[in-house]
């Protein structure tokens, strides 16, 4: 039974294990770094697209910055579509800050190549991943081809998402949770076609909302609002085309069509925890905090929790505790603003059901607030502000 020591034990190498890992590393800090699912299925994972500047600056900080600056699109902005017309939001104009379109996928990806490179201590496929002693000597138990290891380490990180076992290894009595539920879902679809837009279009339409994005110059990605109950099969590729031209109509444009090679409905929901700290264990990313997903800030919350929790080991290592002390703190009021950024995107710019009594005047009412927003220059910076990132300090 192999028995390891290392100072931080990671649970999960979703995008925020791997950058925690690898800033260890370049910080010639010890971990191990284990995941349950193999890493072909890590690496095929699709899900969030949108980067914001501080986490490109991150990745450029941490040398992992080549696939970004080589495959990423800077934008400008992003147009909020209403009633038939599509207005501009200029970030750079308003703010001189941008987006970056790169995949999550593709974070991943180079963050995973970066790891084999180094020879770092990950190990995927692994089973019955456990933690233990978590106000005590802390330790990670798995078991790995056929092996039983043991890990003991100063602390654990659980990076291991929603559905992870870290939080779920915290009693109930020392963590509450606060969350809100949404009466729709996404439909994501992913397409072999050039974008018919050069930047996001974010539309409220009477039949509910839809957007363009984009992985490359060949590549989009697509959505538009469903109901959660919804079963993917019965959405055929024309009837999510069909709802697309209808929802992204504007006079004078068109949507172009191609082979959809991907689609999956996402459910939505809002999710905080009291806290990120327990005795020895930290939680960074999803295993913490969940945010609907307009205005695309759960793989950059993610980044930011990182960013900040490897900053305060660094520290630790160095003799100071300050900033570990407060990582709970400082992550979470980051995240509580982002929290308010993505439940106010995504109430601004989704048609409640109709069976909603107060629908029918939501509905009126966020066409007023859009109408608001796309036209007051201070509302417009408002919007650069937080989806081009929230500053640690701001
Ligand atoms: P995850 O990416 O969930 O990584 C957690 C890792 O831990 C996974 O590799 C998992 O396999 C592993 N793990 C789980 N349990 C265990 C265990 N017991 N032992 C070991 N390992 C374990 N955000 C956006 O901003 N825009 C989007 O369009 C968007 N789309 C999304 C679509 C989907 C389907 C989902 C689920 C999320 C989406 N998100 C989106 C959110 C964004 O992708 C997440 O915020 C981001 O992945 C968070 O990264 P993470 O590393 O914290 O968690
Ligand atoms: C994407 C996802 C989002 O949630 C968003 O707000 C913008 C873009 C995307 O997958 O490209």
């Amino acid at each position: 039974m192999p028995h390891l020591t290392t100072r931080v034990a990671i649970v999960g190498a979703g995008p925020a294990g791997l950058l925690l890992g690898w800033s260890l590393h370049q910080a010639g800090i010890d971990f191990v770094l284990v995941e349950n699912r193999d890493r072909e299925y890590v690496l095929g994972r699709i899900r969030a697209g949108v980067l914001e500047q501080g986490s490109v600056e991150t990745l450029e900080r941490l040398g992992v910055g080549a696939g970004v600056h080589a495959n990423g699109m800077v934008h400008n902005g992003i147009y909020l579509q209403y009633s038939g017309e599509r207005h501009h939001v200029d970030f750079n104009e308003l703010l001189g800050r941008t987006v970056t379109i790169y995949g999550q996928q593709a974070v991943v990806h180079d963050l995973v190549e970066a790891h084999d490179g180094a020879g770092t201590p990950v190990f995927y496929d692994a089973n019955d991943v456990a933690v233990h002693e978590l106000t005590g000597s802390p330790s990670l138990t798995f078991e790995h081809d056929g092996q039983h290891y043991t890990v003991n380490a100063d602390f654990i990180v659980g990076a291991d998402g929603f559905h992870g076992v870290c939080r779920q290894s915290v009693p109930a009595d020392a963590l509450q949770v606060f969350e809100r539920e949404y009466p729709f879902a996404w439909l994501g679809i992913l397409a072999d076609v050039a974008p018919s837009t050069d930047e996001l279009i974010y539309a409220l339409h009477d039949d509910g909302f839809a957007m363009h994005s984009m992985r490359s110059h060949t590549v989009s990605r697509l959505y538009v609002q469903v109901d959660p109950a919804d079963d993917i099969a019965s959405w055929p590729d024309a009837r999510i085309w069909d709802a697309l031209h209808t929802r992204l109509a504007v006079p004078g444009w068109s949507l172009d069509e191609g082979p959809i090679t991907e689609k999956s409905i996402l459910p939505m929901r809002s999710f905080v925890v009291s806290t990120l700290q327990y005795g020895s264990l930290f939680l960074v990313g999803d295993a913490g905090h969940i945010v609907p997903p307009t205005g695309a800030k759960g793989l950059n919350s993610a980044m930011s929790d990182v960013t900040q929790l490897s900053a305060a080991l660094v520290a630790h290592y160095a003799g100071a505790d300050v900033l570990l002390e407060a990582y709970s703190d400082t992550a979470l009021s980051r995240q509580w603003k982002v929290q308010q950024f993505s439940q106010w995107m995504t109430d601004l710019l989704h048609k409640r059901p109709a069976t909603d009594a107060a629908g029918a005047f939501d509905y009126r009412s966020q066409l007023g607030r859009l109408d608001y927003v796309t036209h007051s220059t201070e509302a417009k910076r408002s919007l650069a502000e937080q989806y081009t990132g929230l500053r640690l300090d701001a």
